[in-house]
Order: C-alpha cells, then sequence, then structure tokens
C-alpha cells in the first residue's frame, strides 16, 4: 500500500527498481566485500592446512631431517618438468600474497563503514561473546600480519631477526646427492630460542581466535539461518581451527622439551 505523500509526488508510479536511491551504495558494496573476505580467507585457511601437514613430517620417527627438507624440496620444484623451476612455488606465493592484500583491504573497508555508520562511535551495547571475538578480529589480523613478516624473515629469508646459528645457505645433501636448503635445521635453531618459541605458541593460539571467529561469520553474513547448516558451520570452525593451533604450537614446544632435535 502506497502512502499519501508517493500517491501526490507520483512515486508509486515508478518501478520500485528504478526509484532513485537516497544514497548511493558505497563501492564496491558491502556484500562483494564479504564475499571476497570468505573466498580469500577460505584459502588462506587451506594454505595454513597444507603448511601444518607439511611442518608435521618433524614427527615422522625415521629421519625427520631428511622428510621436511626433502618436502620444502617437493615443493620448490612442483609440477617440474611441466613448468620450469620454481615456477609453481611464485605463483603460489603470488596468490598467498594476493589473497592476502585483499582480504586486508575488505576487512579494513568493512570496520571504517561500520565506524562511520555509528558516527564513529564504538558499539555501546549488547556484547555477546561472538561480537568480542569480532571485535578483536582487526587486531588479531594486525598480529598475524606482524607474525608472518617476522615468520618470513626468521624461517625463509633468515635476516636480522633470525637465530645467529641460522643460514639460509645452510645446506643438506638429500640421499640421490642434491644440496637442497636445510629448513630443518633453522627451524630446530629457531625454536630453541624460548622467547621465539613462546612468541609461535601465543600466535597460534591468537591464529585460531581469528579462524574460527572467520568461519563462524561467514554463515552469518550469508544468512545461513537453519539450524543444521549453523551447527555444521560451528562444528568446522572449532576443528579447523583446534588442529591449526595444536599441530603448529606442539612443534616449537617439541623441540624446547628435547622431543625434536638434530
Ligand atoms: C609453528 C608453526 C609453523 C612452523 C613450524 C612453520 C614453518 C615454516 C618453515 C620451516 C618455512 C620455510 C620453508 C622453506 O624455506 O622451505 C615456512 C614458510 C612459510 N610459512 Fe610457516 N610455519 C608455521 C606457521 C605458519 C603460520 C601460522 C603461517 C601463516 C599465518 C605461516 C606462513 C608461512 C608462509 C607464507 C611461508 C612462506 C612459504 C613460501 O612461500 O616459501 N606459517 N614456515
Amino acid at each position: 500500500m502506497s502512502s499519501q505523500f508517493e500517491e501526490r509526488s507520483g512515486i508509486d508510479q515508478i518501478p520500485v527498481a528504478k526509484r532513485p536511491a537516497t544514497t548511493p551504495p558505497p563501492r564496491p558494496q558491502t556484500w562483494l566485500l564479504k564475499l571476497i573476505m570468505a573466498l580469500t580467507g577460505s584459502v588462506l585457511v587451506a594454505f595454513l592446512l597444507f603448511h601444518l601437514a607439511g611442518n608435521l613430517k618433524v614427527y615422522l620417527p625415521d629421519d625427520p631431517r631428511l622428510h621436511f627438507n626433502e618436502y620444502a624440496h617437493w615443493l620448490r620444484g612442483l609440477l617440474n618438468p611441466l613448468v620450469p623451476g620454481e615456477t609453481f612455488l611464485w605463483v603460489f606465493r603470488g596468490t598467498l600474497v594476493l589473497c592476502l592484500v585483499l582480504h586486508l583491504y575488505s576487512g579494513l573497508t568493512i570496520k571504517i563503514r561500520a565506524w562511520r555508520a555509528r558516527g564513529g562511535r564504538g558499539r555501546a551495547v549488547n556484547v555477546t561473546k561472538h561480537h568480542l571475538v569480532g571485535r578483536t578480529m582487526i587486531w588479531s589480523g594486525g598480529i598475524i600480519l606482524a607474525f608472518i613478516i617476522f615468520h618470513l624473515l626468521d624461517l625463509t629469508l633468515g635476516r636480522g631477526v633470525a637465530s645467529s646459528k641460522f643460514s639460509s645457505a645452510a645446506s643438506y645433501d638429500l640421499p640421490d646427492g642434491t644440496a637442497v636448503t636445510d629448513a630443518y635445521s633453522n627451524l630446530v635453531h629457531s625454536f630453541e630460542r624460548p622467547s621465539v618459541a613462546a612468541f609461535y605458541v601465543l600466535v597460534m593460539m591468537v591464529v585460531a581466535f581469528h579462524i574460527n571467529h572467520g568461519i563462524w561469520s561467514i554463515i552469518n553474513d550469508f544468512g545461513g539461518t537453519a539450524k543444521r547448516t549453523r551447527n555444521v558451520f560451528l562444528f568446522l570452525a572449532a576443528v579447523a581451527a583446534l588442529i591449526i593451533v595444536i599441530g603448529n604450537a606442539s612443534i616449537p614446544l617439541a623441540v624446547q622439551l628435547g622431543v625434536i632435535t638434530l
């Protein structure tokens, strides 16, 4: 039913879809940013599970140094000889960086829009447990970003922050005689430092919170209301977070306890 005003102004003669909006929606639209967050976040979680599978090779009973270094070498030459040298590794790294940048951009834009919509104030009422974790996503995301920079400097590049025993040139000979980077001994040397081990364990907890809330947000943002679907997402969120925190955090702890050694 149209109002008296609409009848007088004749606006009810215009199809709803063609009526001028009072404020044009911001671009890119928020639903698109949320979709980008969900897709890039899923790629990053998939990477973390894949990365964990590789990291867990440090627990193989029979010569873990060989298995771990073999795996790092395999990753570098993946899809050889279909594509030359380290092409796949660089495409893989490029995809990760792209996902990270898009994830950050979308997250910050949504956050700024929400803040402006509240007139520049924080949320005042009814802060539930989910809201509380949600409000700290920007901080946990920032900590993870700082961690990634440290982690790459520490274990991939070995610049400045790395253990004095670290060497990006440390070499290990595979059984077929190929000399590869000794990623395993770099990892052990790094986690032999109690402060670094503690930092990794703490950050893995932050990662778990971030992932848990991120997966849970996907179902809310896209209007999943069916009880069963919501339960499945809650379960997936908890399982992914637990696997990542327990699997990863156990490694620096195991080095500190002398379970993983050179
Ligand atoms: C205790 C947990 C972790 C361990 C033991 C670990 C171990 C490693 C090692 C040894 C490398 C270097 C591999 C090489 O040079 O061949 C590496 C690379 C990397 N890690 Fe981790 N990592 C952990 C957690 C994480 C987390 C939580 C993230 C992301 C949030 C992450 C992201 C990366 C990235 C992006 C690379 C570079 C991959 C590449 O392009 O070569 N790692 N990690």
